[in-house]
C-alpha cells in the first residue's frame, strides 16, 4: 500500500486511541488500576503532563520528575504510548506571586489575579523563560523514552493580553510593520476624528474604555496578539526540536477560534490536532466544517482528534449525554474527515476541581462496568482491527470554501451595514449545501493554490488581499467556477475601502458593481425570482439580512429581487470569464436556494457526490495512493437505506463483501473499502 501522507509516528502505526491522563492527581494504587483499565479499554496512548507544572516544578529551583518517570515507565511497561505535554497552559501560583508580570491583563486594563488557566501574558519574558526551563528539562529527560510519540505544547492557546509589556511590544511590532508613524497614520486613516498620532507612545491597545473607533488598530492588535501567542508556542517548540529533533510536535487547536489564526500556526506544527466539542443539539454539518477547517490547515493532511468527551461536557448550560452509539458515530465522523486518532478528555474523572463532572472514560464509579467504558473499549477494539490501512489517507476535494481569519476580524470590527455580520455562519451555510450532497469540501485560506479545484466559493470576503483577485482570475480563466456574495471586496488588507465601487478587485471577475447595500430588520424578508431555471433553481426564494443594489456590467442576471424599491434589480448573476464562470449572490438566501445552486454548479463542473444517500446519511471517502475507503455515517436515530456504489466493496470491520442496498441502523457506521 502507498500511503498518501506519512504516519504521525512510525512507533505507533495505529489509530491513536486514548486521552488526557492526570496521574499527578492520584496515588500509586489508582495508577495500577489505570493501566489495567487502559488495556481493557483498548487504549494505546495517554496524554500526560498537560497541567502538571507545579508537580514538575514545585519551586523555582526544584524539579521533581520522579513521578513522571514512573508514569512514563508504567505506560511503556504496559505497552502504552505517551503524548507528552509541556505544562505551560497553567502556571504555578508561586510564579505569579514572585513575578506578577506573568499574569494576564484583560481588555479593561485589569491585571488578573492568579487562577484558572491560560492566564499568562504571552509577552512576559519571565513567563517565556520559565516555559523554556521546564520544556527543555522534559525534552532532555524523555526524548528517548520508549513511550514518547508526540509533544503536545501547552493547551488551547487563545485570548490576548493588554498589559504595559504587551502595549510596548505592540508598538515595536507596529514600527516594523509601518516603518514610520506617518505611514501608520495614513493606513489607519487617523485624520478621522482627529486621531492622528504624533508619537509612538500615544498608541495604546484597544482597551474597552479606550480606542474603539479605529477598526484597523483593533485588527492589528488581533494580528499582534495572535503572533504573540504563536511566539509562545515557538518559544517552546524550538527547544523541543533542538533537544529532541525526532519527536513530532503539535498543540491542540479549537476549530474556528476567533483569537487564533491557525493558518499562521500550521506550518510550525508537525501534525494539526484539535479538540471537538459540538453542542449536543449542534448541527452535525458544523462538526464536519470544523474538521475540514482543521484538515485544511495542512492542505488536507490527516490531523488528530485530540479531545472529545466520551459522554458529557460540563461547561454547557445543559449537558446532555451522547446517546448510545453517538460517541462511536462522531468518532468516525472525525476519522472520515481525516483524523488518525480518537482521543478523549478525560481518562478519569477527578474528585474535585471544576472538571470533576466532565465526562471521562472512567467515571466516579471507578470500574469498567459502565456504558461509557464499554462503548470506548468496543470502539478501541474496532480501531485496532482497522490496523494502519486508513492512516495517512487524505480527503480529496474538488470544491473549496474560503475561510479567512483576518477577514473575520475585520468584519467583526466594521461598523455597519449590519451589526452581526455572521461571517462564520455565512461560510458554513455555503459549506453545508455541499455537505448535504456528500460533496467533499476543502476549507482553505486565501493563500491556498486554487489549481486543484473546480469550484471555489468565497462568501462574504469583505477584505480582499493584494494579488488574490488575480489568482482567482487565473483559476476562472482556466475553467474554474467561482462564487462570491454580498459584502465581498470592500476593503484592502489595511481595512481601507477600495475606491471605484464594490466588489473592488473582484469587479472584473463578477462583472457587476454594487452601489448600495440594504440591511433588513430581523423580522423582514425579501425574495428573489429566477429569470429562468438554473438547474433545479426555479421560481422564488426568500432572502434576508442584506440586499445589494447592484448593476451588471458584463454579467447576466439569473435572478432579480421581488420586493422593495429595488424590486427588479439583479440579485444573482453569472459572468462568463475565460473558460469559466463567476457567480455573484447579492443577498443572504434561504438554504434551499444554496442546495439547488450547488447542485447545478456540481453538475456543470462534473463534481459528483461521494455517494447519494438519504437525508442525514453522511458519506465521505479517504484515499491512499492505491486504496480508498468509504465512511457511511447515519446521523439519524432510525434506520436508513443506503445503496452502495456499483463496484466490489468490502466491509472493513466484518470482512464481508457487500453489494446493493444496506439497511443502516440509527447512529450506525459502515467503513467500506472500494476494491
Ligand atoms: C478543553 C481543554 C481540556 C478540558 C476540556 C473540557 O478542550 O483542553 O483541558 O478542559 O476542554 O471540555
Ligand atoms: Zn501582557
Amino acid at each position: 500500500m502507498e500511503r498518501m501522507y506519512p504516519l504521525v509516528n512510525e512507533k505507533l502505526p495505529r489509530f491513536f486511541h486514548g486521552g488526557d491522563y492526570n496521574p499527578e492527581q492520584w496515588g500509586p494504587e489508582v495508577w495500577k488500576e489505570d493501566f489495567r483499565l487502559m488495556k481493557l479499554a483498548n487504549v494505546n496512548v495517554a496524554t500526560v503532563g498537560v497541567f502538571s507544572w507545579v508537580s514538575l516544578q514545585p519551586a523555582p529551583d526544584r524539579f521533581e520528575f520522579g513521578w513522571l518517570d514512573r508514569a512514563m515507565d508504567g505506560l511503556a511497561e504496559n505497552g502504552l504510548y505517551a503524548v507528552l505535554a509541556t505544562p505551560s497552559a497553567a502556571h504555578p501560583a508561586w510564579l505569579s506571586h514572585l513575578h506578577p508580570e506573568v499574569l494576564r491583563t484583560d481588555s479593561s486594563g485589569q491585571r488578573h489575579a492568579h487562577g484558572g488557566r491560560v492566564n499568562f501574558c504571552p509577552t512576559s519574558a519571565v513567563y517565556r523563560q520559565a516555559c523554556v526551563g521546564v520544556a527543555r528539562r522534559l525534552a532532555e529527560r524523555y526524548r528517548d523514552h520508549p513511550a514518547l510519540v508526540l509533544w503536545h505544547v501547552s493547551n488551547e492557546y487563545s485570548g490576548y493580553c493588554y498589559c504595559e509589556k504587551c502595549a510596548t511590544a505592540f508598538r515595536a511590532w507596529l514600527k516594523i510593520k509601518y516603518g514610520t508613524l506617518d505611514e501608520l497614520n495614513r493606513r489607519w486613516w487617523t485624520a478621522f476624528w482627529s486621531h492622528t498620532y504624533t508619537d509612538w507612545l500615544q498608541v495604546e491597545p484597544p482597551y474597552d474604555h479606550g480606542e474603539k473607533s479605529i477598526p484597523a488598530l483593533i485588527v492589528d492588535y488581533a494580528r499582534f496578539g495572535n503572533q504573540s501567542l504563536l511566539d509562545c508556542f515557538l518559544n517552546e517548540a524550538n527547544v523541543l526540536r533542538e533537544v529532541a529533533p525526532k519527536v513530532p510536535i503539535t498543540t491542540n487547536m479549537m476549530g474556528a477560534c476567533y483569537t487564533t489564526d491557525y493558518r499562521r500556526w500550521a506550518p510550525h506544527v508537525d501534525v494539526v490536532s484539535w479538540d471537538c466539542y459540538p453542542g449536543q443539539r449542534g448541527d452535525t454539518a458544523w462538526t464536519g466544517f470544523s474538521h475540514d477547517l482543521m484538515a485544511g490547515l495542512k492542505g488536507g493532511r490527516p490531523f488528530l482528534l485530540m479531545e472529545q468527551t466520551p459522554s458529557t461536557q460540563n461547561w454547557q448550560a445543559i449537558n446532555a449525554l451522547k446517546r448510545p452509539g453517538q460517541m462511536r458515530l462522531w468518532s468516525y465522523v472525525a476519522v472520515a474527515h481525516g483524523a488518525d486518532s480518537v482521543m478523549y478528555f478525560q481518562w478519569r474523572r477527578g474528585r474535585g476541581g471544576c472538571e470533576m463532572l466532565h465526562g471521562a472514560v472512567v467515571e466516579h464509579a471507578g470500574h469498567e462496568d459502565t456504558r461509557v467504558f464499554h462503548e470506548v473499549s468496543a470502539l478501541g477494539a474496532e480501531l485496532a482491527q482497522l490496523q494502519d490501512h486508513i492512516l495517512g489517507a487524505g480527503v480529496l476535494a474538488r470544491v473549496a470554501v474560503v475561510f479567512d481569519w483576518e477577514n473575520w476580524w475585520v468584519l467583526e470590527n466594521t461598523v455597519g451595514p449590519i451589526r452581526d455580520k455572521k461571517y462564520c455562519e455565512t461560510v458554513f451555510k455555503h459549506y453545508r449545501a455541499f455537505w448535504r450532497r456528500n460533496v467533499p469540501v476543502a476549507v482553505i485560506g486565501t493563500d491556498a493554490d486554487l489549481s486543484g479545484y473546480d469550484i471555489v466559493v468565497a462568501p462574504m470576503l469583505y477584505m480582499v488581499r493584494k494579488g488574490w483577485a488575480e489568482k482567482v482570475e487565473k483559476f476562472v480563466e482556466a475553467g474554474g467556477r467561482f462564487v462570491t456574495t454580498c459584502l465581498s471586496g470592500w476593503v484592502d488588507e489595511d481595512d481601507l475601502a477600495y475606491p471605484g465601487g464594490y466588489p473592488g478587485p473582484l469587479r472584473r471577475l463578477t462583472g457587476v458593481w454594487v452601489e448600495e447595500i440594504d440591511a433588513l430588520f430581523e423580522d423582514q424578508r425579501n425574495r428573489f425570482i429566477m429569470k429562468q431555471p438554473f438547474g433545479p433553481c426555479r421560481g422564488d426564494y426568500i432572502c434576508a439580512r442584506l440586499c445589494d443594489l447592484l448593476h451588471v456590467e458584463t454579467a447576466t442576471v439569473l435572478a432579480t429581487f421581488g420586493d422593495e424599491f429595488y424590486a427588479g434589480w439583479p440579485a444573482v448573476t453569472e459572468n462568463p470569464f475565460g473558460q469559466g464562470f463567476v457567480y455573484y449572490i447579492g443577498t443572504d438566501p434561504e438554504p434551499d436556494f444554496l442546495m439547488h445552486f450547488c447542485r447545478t454548479l456540481c453538475v456543470d463542473a462534473n463534481v459528483p457526490p461521494v455517494l447519494e444517500g438519504p437525508v442525514g446519511v453522511e458519506v465521505r471517502r479517504r484515499s491512499q495512493k492505491d486504496r480508498s475507503f468509504l465512511f457511511i455515517l447515519n446521523h439519524n436515530d432510525d434506520v436508513a437505506q443506503v445503496t452502495l456504489p456499483d463496484r466490489r466493496c468490502q466491509d472493513m470491520l466484518t470482512g464481508q463483501l457487500v453489494t446493493g442496498t444496506l439497511a443502516l441502523p440509527g447512529f450506525d457506521v459502515r467503513i467500506i473499502e472500494e476494491l
